[in-house]
C-alpha cells in the first residue's frame, strides 16, 4: 500500500489486488498551451466536422436522455466491415480491457503480457487479481518476443494481451504471429489492442470470425483526436460479444461520445489526411534524429522512442521549459523518451529544440 494511504480508525481494508496494486498516475496536468507530444494524441485535433456535428445535433432533450447505441452501432459496423453483432462499445480501449478481463479471468487465473507495454493491461489484471506472466520485449531492439510467448503459453494461460503496434516500443507484430500465438493459445482468451493501427496498417479484424479465442480493440482516442469523448470498439465472435454484454455496463459509454463517432468515420479523407501527414513527419523526425546521432527504434505507430542514456528526464524537463511536452519511459527501459510524432512543422520545432537541447 503506498505509504500516504493511511485507513481511518474503524476504515475497511480494500480487497488485497488492490493493496497490492502498483499506483498508476500519468501526468495530466498542466498540459494546456503546450506542444503536447507525449501521450500520442493527434495533435491537430478530431476532424472540425465532428465539431459542427455536434453542435447541430445536441439540445437539451438529447442530454436527458439515456444513450442509445442502434443508429451509431449500424453505422460504425458498416465502417469497419462486420456485423452490430460483432463488437460492443466501450469507454475507450481501457473499458474494453476491463470488461475482456471481467468476462473471462477469475482470481488467481494467468494472464501473459509483454513488457513494456501499455499499462491498463496490468492494472486491469492486478485489479482482477490476476497470475501476471510478463515477457520482454527483445533487446536491444525491442522486437516483439515471438518465440518468448509461445513458449511461455501453456494450459494454465487464461489471457493474453498484446498490443499492435505496441506502446512505448512502436514495434509490431506479423498478422502470421498473431496467427500462430492464437493456435498455440487456443484454451486462452487473446487481445490483440490495435490503438495505432492506421498507422500500422497491420489487423487481425478480419480473423475475428475464424478464431473464436480472438478480440480485437479500436480507439477513437488517437488518429481520430476523440480521446476527451472515451470511444473505443471491442471486437470478437458475436457469441463471445454476447458475453462482453453481460459483462459490462449498460450505459457506460455516453451519447456525445457515439454521436460524434457516427460524423468521425464519415469523414474518412481527414483521416487519411493525418495519417499521410504522420508518417511523412515521422520520415522527417527520423532523418532528424539520425543527423544528431540520437538512437531510436523503429516504428510503426505515431510515436519514436528515443534512448537518450542518462539523460532522459533532464532531456524531457529541458523540452518542457521550451514549451514540449515528451513522456519519460527511463523507469521501464533505460535512458528512453518517447515522443509523438504530429505534423512536420510540430516535428521541425522538435528537432530544433532537440539541438538545442542534446
Ligand atoms: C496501446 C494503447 N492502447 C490503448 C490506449 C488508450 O486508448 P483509449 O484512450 O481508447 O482508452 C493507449 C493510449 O496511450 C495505448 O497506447
Amino acid at each position: 500500500m503506498p505509504k500516504a494511504v493511511k485507513l481511518p480508525k474503524g476504515g475497511i481494508r480494500p480487497r488485497d489486488a488492490v493493496l497490492k496494486m502498483a499506483p498508476y498516475s500519468p501526468p495530466t496536468a498542466g498540459r494546456a498551451d503546450k506542444l503536447r507530444l507525449d501521450f500520442n494524441e493527434n495533435t491537430v485535433g478530431c476532424s472540425p466536422r465532428v465539431v459542427e456535428f455536434l453542435r447541430r445535433s445536441l439540445d437539451a432533450a438529447h442530454l436527458a436522455v439515456y444513450p442509445e447505441y442502434g443508429e451509431a452501432k449500424a453505422a460504425v459496423a458498416e465502417f469497419f466491415r462486420v456485423q452490430p453483432e460483432s463488437f460492443v462499445f466501450t469507454n475507450g480501449t481501457d473499458e474494453a480491457i476491463q470488461v475482456f478481463l471481467n468476462t473471462y479471468v477469475d482470481d488467481g487465473d494467468e494472464v501473459l503480457l509483454l513488457r513494456p507495454a501499455y499499462a491498463m493491461y496490468r492494472f486491469y489484471a492486478e485489479v482482477a487479481g490476476a497470475a501476471i506472466r510478463e515477457m520482454d520485449y527483445l533487446r536491444p531492439t525491442l522486437d516483439f518476443p515471438l518465440n518468448e510467448l509461445l513458449r511461455a503459453i501453456t494450459p494454465a494461460t487464461r489471457a493474453v494481451l498484446i498490443a499492435n503496434p505496441n506502446n512505448p516500443t512502436g514495434t509490431g507484430v506479423s498478422l502470421e504471429a498473431i496467427e500462430r500465438i492464437l493456435k498455440r493459445a487456443r484454451r486462452a482468451v487473446v487481445f490483440i489492442d490495435e490503438a495505432y493501427y492506421e498507422f500500422s496498417g497491420v489487423t487481425a479484424l478480419p480473423l475475428i470470425e475464424h478464431c473464436p479465442n480472438l478480440f480485437v480493440s479500436r480507439t477513437f482516442s488517437k488518429v481520430y483526436g476523440m480521446a476527451a469523448m472515451r470511444l473505443g470498439c471491442l471486437f470478437s465472435h458475436p457469441a463471445n460479444v454476447a458475453y462482453l454484454h453481460k459483462a459490462q455496463s449498460p450505459y457506460s459509454v455516453n451519447s456525445l461520445a457515439v454521436l460524434a463517432a457516427q460524423e468521425a468515420i464519415r469523414d474518412t479523407a481527414y483521416i487519411h489526411n493525418y495519417v499521410a501527414e504522420v508518417l511523412a513527419a515521422r520520415e522527417l523526425l527520423i532523418v532528424g534524429l539520425d543527423q544528431l546521432g540520437i538512437r531510436h527504434f523503429p516504428s510503426a505507430a505515431n510515436f519514436v522512442l528515443l534512448d537518450a542514456g542518462s539523460r532522459a528526464i533532464e532531456i524531457r524537463d529541458a523540452l518542457r521549459a521550451r514549451g514540449i511536452l515528451v513522456r519519460d519511459r527511463s523507469y521501464e527501459i533505460p535512458g528512453c523518451v518517447r515522443v509523438t510524432v504530429g505534423t512536420r512543422q510540430q516535428t521541425r520545432r522538435l528537432i530544433e529544440a532537440l539541438k538545442e537541447v542534446w
